[in-house]
């Protein structure tokens, strides 16, 4: 056997079910149903949390985008991607987040790898959170930086960390605002006292938290009053805005020499003008309608109490992310398929993508799901527990 064909043969899936691999949705000009296996579902494992990806205003700019500049850039932001829509776009972000600049990504997974590994080198240390996604391991590997883990959400245990370093000048904290699998909210306060004391800087990664937490839906650190605390902000548009990209803001610096130090930024092609337009477009719907982010948690919290009062293991906070940790892999199928034949569309999530060794069901709500939605989604689980896979 070859390389190829030993890692092929070597792969353990947690589902051999072409379903559970990704599940083909059709989506039809609304942001809360979808078509699985020919059967009309709630779509509620998404991260469409404004419910934008078919607001008027964000189509009509991607149309006329297309329209007027083409499908696409056919190059980096260093050659000839850049446009003016792009600058206008990092224009409004660090306007937004009243911050000195911002650079916009391809993807919110390209903002992490060309942020970390752009600031970080192999003579730096870097601090994770151990439940950190993906892209900030893969962004610190990158990077060639040691790299230290911190229990999650622990403060105390990132300061005894910090507390061995006699070079703060070298170390990084890299934290999130809310957690993707159960929801939580990192102690982004605890945090910051923390790398204050210890001269140390962190990266926030409000992907999850952008346009949902804060007066202005800046996110977890406006919310916790810390914003000029963060060194650098990072962020997606593939979930409150609705379409996709990344981003990295700061109050404190001027990033514009990231530009040619993230190769993520350099050597990959810039977004296309729709997905630039449509993202601009979102950033202003955010802005002018705050009832969007008011309706969001008024449907997470109905349904994260719901779910609570039915005994489920959720995580700690109300939050537009509910997980229901299931643990067994064959009874969280048996549950996702339970919903899904109950008109119900969650995440079906096993590691390495869940946060422990355990298989769990990410539910998420959006500003667009209407009350009927929500009540038809509460009464999915509650059948769940009561007579579905879940009964005892
Ligand atoms: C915390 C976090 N950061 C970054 C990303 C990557 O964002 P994108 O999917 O927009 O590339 C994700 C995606 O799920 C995420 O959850």
């Amino acid at each position: 056997m070859n390389l190829v064909e030993r890692r092929i043969a070597s792969q353990e899936l947690p589902w051999r079910d072409n379903d559970a691999l990704g599940t083909p949705i059709t989506v039809d000009g609304d942001a809360t149903h979808g078509i699985v296996n020919g059967r009309k579902v709630i779509l509620a494992g998404t991260n469409n949390y404004l419910g934008l990806t078919f607001h008027p205003d964000c189509v009509a700019a991607a149309q006329q985008a297309a329209s007027r500049y083409g499908t696409g850039t056919t190059g980096s932001r260093m050659a000839n991607g850049t446009y003016p829509e792009h600058r206008a776009l990092e224009r409004e972000l660090a306007e937004f987040y009243g911050a000195r600049s911002a650079i916009v990504f391809t993807t919110g997974y390209q903002a992490n790898l060309g942020t970390i590994a752009g600031i970080a080198d192999a003579r730096s240390k870097i601090f994770l959170d151990a439940e950190s996604h993906a892209s900030i391991y893969d962004g610190a590997k990158l990077s060639g930086a040691t790299t230290f883990r911190f229990k999650h959400n622990d403060a105390k245990d990132l300061a005894k960390k910090l507390g061995r370093i006699d070079d703060p000048g070298s170390a990084m904290v890299i934290a999130e605002g809310i957690y993707s699998m159960l929801g939580d909210y990192a102690p982004l306060a605890e945090i910051c006292e923390v790398t204050s004391h210890h001269g140390v800087a962190l990266i926030v990664d409000e992907a999850h938290s952008f346009g949902v937490l804060g007066k202005n839906g800046r996110g977890l650190a406006e919310l916790q009053g810390v914003e000029d605390q963060v060194d650098i902000v990072v962020g997606t548009f593939s979930k409150s805005l609705g379409c996709v990209g990344g981003y990295a803001v700061s109050r404190r610096h001027d990033l514009d020499p990231l530009r040619a130090a993230a190769r993520a930024y350099l050597f990959s092609a810039s977004p296309v003008p729709s997905v630039i337009a449509s993202a601009r477009a979102a950033l202003r719907v955010l802005e002018r309608e705050p009832e969007r982010r008011t309706r969001l948690l008024e449907n997470a919290e109905r349904v994260y109490r719901a779910l609570q009062q039915f005994g489920y293991e959720l995580g700690p906070a109300v939050s537009p992310v509910v997980g229901t940790i299931i643990r067994d892999t064959e009874k969280t199928l048996a549950a996702w398929r339970f919903l899904l034949d109950h008109g119900v569309y969650v995440n079906l999530v096993a590691p390495p993508a869940s946060p422990g060794p355990y298989c769990l069901l990410r539910c998420s709500l959006s500003a667009a799901h209407r009350p009927e939605q929500v009540e038809t989604i509460i009464e999915a689980y509650r059948a769940l527990k009561e007579t579905g896979p879940l009964a005892r």
